[in-house]
């Protein structure tokens, strides 16, 4: 396809047309010159290919497919080679069913746990989303089918999830929300990204500029497409102008009307429309020329391989006395109805439609001291007394009871956030009563988001499972057996109640304008930052082995922010399992003249070890690893001085720390005023400078020490500091031309 011939070509109504869907799931067809109408499908768990009716909230059937563990659990693998292989494995499933683009992943940030689409999103921090999305993307690219990285940006929630307003400052969006999809855009090269419903500061994405071209392609160098949520376009015209190339779905021409008529009054340039509708050619021209008519999938394989991801993401919450793993001998009760219909995603448009489904009662029945009863129903909050009873008549019988529990469908959905942390009354109620008649509980989570746990200090153990796929049954089985060893991670926090999250007094907003003012502090940078207890911390997760942290040691002591750095570990398995450790570097920048997070995860890699193996783990930083984003530039910046490299198990678990000195090759522009105070002046090279060269004393008391006494120093100091230099004048200090004087030499 020679997309420049191709576009000399086309009518203005064809190129107009081509900014559009055929159907639900197609782009437009331009058959005269070959050009072929392409699918794309949504996921991102899986592939959900609709060959009947359509629809975009996982209502109607579509093909059988793989389901993986959804974006919560691929997070806490903390495995960039795990992630990249699911990539490749539903590349694979795309291929083979002749789908060009799958629209996921999806990297919003959890800036709630109410938010009803968690279960979606990777993780409450930035840098671990853009690790684990830059190797879903490329493990998915390269099966040379297209990823569609969304919902770009800011739509933490689904109240008015359509048209609600994030008012985000700029260092929030640029650290926290822009961060976690820039990596993967520079990166991994995404072949789409999919403009949200909202707005951000007062604009739609699908009309905003200075996001869609502004930061995206003239920043980061996107070259792929802009395609809108489904429904998301608002001034179809004005998208073009901002940089939105595809409108989804496509389902009358109106539009197409109005953009030729701006062509044809000259309000939109026709080269503005060629850009679009070359940047949709392209992404057609990708996937025909790299379609591989050959590509089948195993169904079987892909389900097998589906257990081995849900094994490698589970976290081991607790684990009490050591009571898991279970011994293949004891007598073990099975409790609640997940064990038979397990919950394993989520609802809304990233429904898959698997094969196969295990389930954890029917993969146990090869060991012959597993019992099974059903304890509640999963559709109801209502306690069902006979199924109780049941139940804690098996649990009395057993050595070990297993609970599985968590949220049920209706708790977690796209388009609806959660109004609370709490699992329905009657799991709660089931847990509490099988505690008080054993004294060996495990309590397995399915669920896709941080749930409160009111009986925590009445079990022994919590395997949180989250949505974890469609083979969620055998991996559970082969964790709590000990057939595999738990190394997942907690990508979030989960906090002891809703009222401690730090979105908590204005989430989801009011009258549809949602201020994100916790700013930078969400997730575990607010509850470090405000010392705030939490039910399990980031990065938390145990494992049936213990791990010991020796001789760190960073490659440099003093470095230039231009300069990178490697900060080794020693890591020894002193257990007697086999198993992973998930070593989490963070970085705190020690004295700071703005506010930043106690620490920050920089880095973190996922070490196998045997019993009494250790490996030295060595892990680079660079200047984003130490750097804020600095609106007065614009851009990221390192402030001098010194940082401490924490590494640690979880980011409240941190076993090793160093120093190092970052010196600053980048000053702050400041453009000095009669408001400017000494303390600005004074705190920059330039203003240091000038006050010299001019042999100034004027940032100094013209009392003694001896004078002042010892309180008055300290405030004639600060007073001194703070005050605006036109001050000077109206005390004597200076006359108005020596101010002028000093004023313009601090702006040459
Ligand atoms: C969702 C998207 C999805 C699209 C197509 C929208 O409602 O927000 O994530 O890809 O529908 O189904």
């Amino acid at each position: 396809m020679d997309i420049n011939k191709i576009l000399g070509e086309m009518t203005l109504e064809e190129k107009a047309g081509m900014c559009s869907g055929r159907d639900f799931w197609h782009t437009k067809a331009v058959e005269r010159l070959g050009v072929p109408s392409v699918m794309m499908c949504d996921g991102p768990h899986g592939l959900r290919k609709q060959e009947g009716e359509d629809d975009h909230l996982g209502i109607n059937e579509s093909i059988k497919a793989v389901s993986f563990p959804t974006a919560p659990a691929l997070a806490s693998s903390f495995d960039r080679a795990l992630v990249h292989s699911v990539g490749e494995t539903i590349g694979n499933e795309c291929q083979a069913e002749n789908v060009a683009l799958l629209l996921g992943p999806g990297l919003n940030i959890k800036r709630s746990p109410l938010c009803g689409r968690n279960f979606e999103y990777f993780s409450e921090d930035p840098y671990l989303s853009a690790e684990i999305t830059t190797e879903f993307v490329k493990g998915l690219q390269s099966k040379k089918v297209g990823a569609c990285l969304k919902h770009y940006v800011a739509n933490e929630q689904e109240t008015l999830r359509m048209t609600s307003d994030s008012v985000v400052d700029e260092r929030t969006l640029r650290e926290i929300y822009l961060a976690a999809f820039e990596k993967p855009v520079r990166e991994s090269k995404p072949y789409s990204v999919m403009c949200s419903y909202n707005m951000v500061n007062g604009e739609f994405l699908a009309e905003n500029r200075y996001l869609l071209t502004d930061v995206l392609r003239d920043e980061w160098g996107f070259e792929g497409f802009v395609v809108t949520d489904w429904g998301a376009v608002q001034d179809r015209v004005k998208g073009l102008l901002a940089g939105l190339d595809l409108e989804m779905p496509g389902i009358n021409d109106g539009n197409q009307k109005k953009i030729i008529a701006a062509v044809q009054d000259g309000t939109l340039p026709e080269a503005k429309l060629d850009e679009a509708v070359g940047n949709i050619l392209s992404f057609v021209k990708r996937y025909s020329e790299n379609r591989d008519e050959n590509a089948v999938f195993d169904r079987e394989k892909d389900h097998t391989k589906a257990a081995d991801v849900a094994t490698e993401c589970a976290v081991l919450l607790k684990n009490e006395k050591n009571l898991l793993p279970l011994s293949k001998s004891a007598k073990v009760a099975f409790i609640g109805e997940f064990a038979e219909n397990p919950r394993y995603q989520g609802s809304g448009s990233s429904h898959i439609n698997p094969a196969f489904i295990s389930n954890a009662a029917e993969a146990a029945k090869k060991m012959e001291n597993v019992t099974y009863s059903k304890g509640y129903i999963a559709k109801s909050e209502e306690i069902d007394e006979g199924l109780e009873k049941e139940a804690l008549e098996a649990a009395k019988n057993a050595d070990v009871v297993v609970i599985f529990a968590g949220l049920p469908n209706s708790y977690e959905t796209e388009g609806v956030d959660r109004k609370h942390l709490d699992m329905p009354q009657n799991q709660n109620h089931l847990i509490e009563a099988v505690s008080k008649v054993s004294q060996n509980v495990v309590v397995v989570l399915h669920n896709g988001a941080p749930v409160a746990m009111p009986w925590i200090n009445s079990v022994s153990s919590v395997l949180e499972m989250y949505l974890a796929g469609d083979n969620v049954g055998n991996a559970t089985v082969s964790l709590l057996f000990g057939d595999a060893n738990p190394s997942g991670k907690l990508a979030e926090t989960f906090p002891l109640r809703l009222t401690d999250t730090p979105s908590y007094m204005f989430y989801p907003g009011e009258r549809g304008i949602a201020e994100y003012r916790e700013g930078i502090y969400i997730g575990y940078r607010y509850y470090d930052k405000r010392e705030v207890d939490v039910l399990f911390p980031f990065g938390h997760g145990l494992c049936y082995t213990k791990f010991e942290y020796s001789e760190l040691k960073l490659s440099k002591t003093k470095i230039m922010d231009t300069e990178k750095i490697a900060v080794s570990v020693k890591v020894k398995n002193i257990g007697q399992a086999e198993g992973k450790e998930v070593v989490q570097v963070y970085v705190q920048d020690v004295m700071s003249s703005v506010g930043r997070p106690v620490r920050e995860l920089k880095q973190f890699e996922k070490v196998n070890l045997k019993p009494g193996e250790e490996k030295v783990v060595t892990l680079e930083l660079d200047k984003q690893s130490f750097a804020y984003y600095e609106p007065r530039l614009p851009g990221w910046h390192v402030e001098s001085g010194e940082f401490s490299i924490e590494v640690g198990s979880s980011s409240r678990d941190i076993r090793l720390s160093a120093k190092v000195e970052v010196e600053s090759t980048q000053e702050i522009p400041i453009l000095f005023t009669r408001h400017s105070t000494m303390g600005e002046i004074m705190s920059t090279q330039k203003g240091r400078a000038v006050m010299e060269s001019m042999n100034s004393r004027r940032a100094e008391s013209s009392f003694s020490a001896e004078q002042l006494g010892e309180g008055a120093q300290e405030m004639v100091k600060a007073m001194m500091m703070e005050m605006p230099l036109k001050n000077s004048v109206s005390f004597g200090a200076m006359n108005e031309e020596q101010l002028e004087g000093l004023l313009q030499a601090l702006n040459s």
